[in-house]
């Protein structure tokens, strides 16, 4: 089976895949608005402390776990374990890990069809059709079935092509696409009056609130998010990797970028709001914090992207296809994490098995759309507040305490040949044995 297995083609092209599955919306709609809601710069320096400090580590555990696998998360999770408990214990974890990237791909394409929706509304717009326009902005389970529809086909169609022409080609146009898109609205948005007040918040931190432990878990919460951790996607983008690749410097720059990202788009984004409050928008809410949540990207963009005139036009049509791209690349990998495995497991066509799945998810779409109020809250918290955090810790303990430590160190030396004199080995795997597993817990039960 291994023969007929997928196989990222360039270094690049794992990168790019990879950071398109991290760079989503977790960082150009999560990131800045836990920042505007949680103190601003005091967020944001957390953010990269536990970003570089747990989430990182987390990250490397789930890459090598796939590489060392070459297979499925729950196969991969097995090759570490021994016959027994331990194997059940795999089969857990991955198949876990498998379940929870499918329901969040379920509220996840909701989201992105929102985002879809307002990249059409300036076009609409334009032209004039206002009936037209003023649905595609407005809340309705018929809009939002039709736009998380034309979602979930969009990336059932990049996923039935596979990982070569499908994750890897995609995400080598699409991330550039982004990365030009999003430094431009930054420069743009950076010129404009009250930007810099903005920029001041963003950046100059209130040390008193770096400690305040709801901080401390939003932001562990937000880099295992983005990191997409938790959900067997960087397993499954690690069992693809290439036995010669060095994976410390691959999960770096991964990383790097992902953060890079986030911390961009909160440049663009809370000096946008600013902005917006320059030209009468309100952007704090009763009790004077920033407003943040889906009323920030909703409607304070829109409404600062309507007071720039027909430049606004285009600015609003650049700033939704952004978040639109950035869901895509992150959504096709939630939904490669079910297709490998029902692929491999049991050996049906990869075409046959995008579509079951994409369409059973979608059947989960709509369940939480009909059910909007009970469902949507509750699938985001089960998902990203309690099975990313309990899973991406499980496959720390995999690493540390079930697989074994000279098998470890073989597949690290794969592709970088001297990691046992590096910081790297030094350091990472009583890291990720101990301070990993017990920081994890202590954020997720002071959560609870
Ligand atoms: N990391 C993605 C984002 O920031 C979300 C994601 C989570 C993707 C889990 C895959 C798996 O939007």
């Amino acid at each position: 089976m291994s023969a007929s297995r997928g196989k990222f083609n360039s270094r690049i092209g794992f990168i790019l895949a990879a950071a398109g599955s991290a760079v989503g919306l977790g960082n150009i709609w999560g990131f800045p608005t836990q920042a505007a809601g949680n103190g601003g710069a005091a967020f944001v320096l957390m953010y990269l402390i536990l970003a570089f400090c747990l989430a990182y580590p987390a990250f490397m555990a789930e890459l090598i776990i796939g590489r060392h696998g070459q297979a499925n998360a729950v196969e991969s999770l097995r090759k570490v374990s021994k016959d027994g408990w331990q194997k059940k214990f795999a089969f857990i974890v991955g198949f876990g890990g498998i379940l929870c990237a499918a329901l969040l791909m379920s509220f996840y394409s909701i989201v992105a069809g929102w985002m879809l929706a307002f990249t059409a509304e300036p076009i609409t717009t334009l032209v004039g059709a206002t009936d037209t326009s003023n649905w595609l902005t407005a809340q309705s389970t018929s809009r939002n079935l039709i736009f998380t529809l034309i979602f979930t086909l969009l990336t059932v169609f990049i996923i039935s092509r596979g990982v070569e022409n499908g994750i890897e080609r995609w995400s080598k146009r699409l991330m550039p696409a982004l990365v030009a898109l999003l430094v431009s609205l930054t420069v743009y948005v950076l010129t404009l009056d009250g930007a810099m007040d903005g920029l001041k918040a963003y950046l100059i931190p209130d040390f008193s609130q770096l400690f305040e432990p709801s901080l401390i878990v939003s932001a562990l919460g937000q880099a295992f998010f983005s990191l997409s951790l938790g959900t067997s996607v960087i397993i499954i983008y690690g069992s693809y990797v290439a036995k010669n690749e060095n994976l410390v410097s691959l999960g770096a720059s991964v990383t790097l970028i992902d953060v890079f990202i986030a911390f961009l788009a909160g440049l663009l984004i809370i000096p946008a709001m600013y902005v917006a409050a320059a030209q009468g928008v309100q952007i704090f809410d009763a009790n004077g914090a920033l407003i943040s949540g889906d009323t920030l990207v909703l409607t304070v963009l829109p409404a600062l992207f309507d007071g720039m005139g027909s430049v606004g036009v285009i600015v609003a049509l650049a700033f939704f296809a952004l978040m639109s791209i950035a869901s895509l690349t992150s959504s096709i990998s939630m939904l490669e994490a079910p297709v490998s495995y029902t692929v491999e497991r049991f050996g049906i066509a990869r075409n046959t098995a995008t579509m079951v799945i994409g369409a059973l998810i979608f059947a989960t779409s709509c369940l939480i759309i009909f059910n909007f109020n009970t469902l949507f809250g509750f699938v985001i918290a089960l998902t990203t507040q309690y099975g990313q955090p309990i899973i991406g810790m499980l496959c720390c303990i995999f690493v540390g305490w079930i697989w074994h430590r000279s098998s470890l160190l073989e597949e690290l030396k794969s592709g970088n040949e001297h990691v046992e004199n590096q910081l790297f080995w030094k350091i990472w795997p009583w890291y990720t044995k101990l301070v990993c597993p017990v920081a994890i817990a202590l954020v997720f039960i002071h959560s609870l």
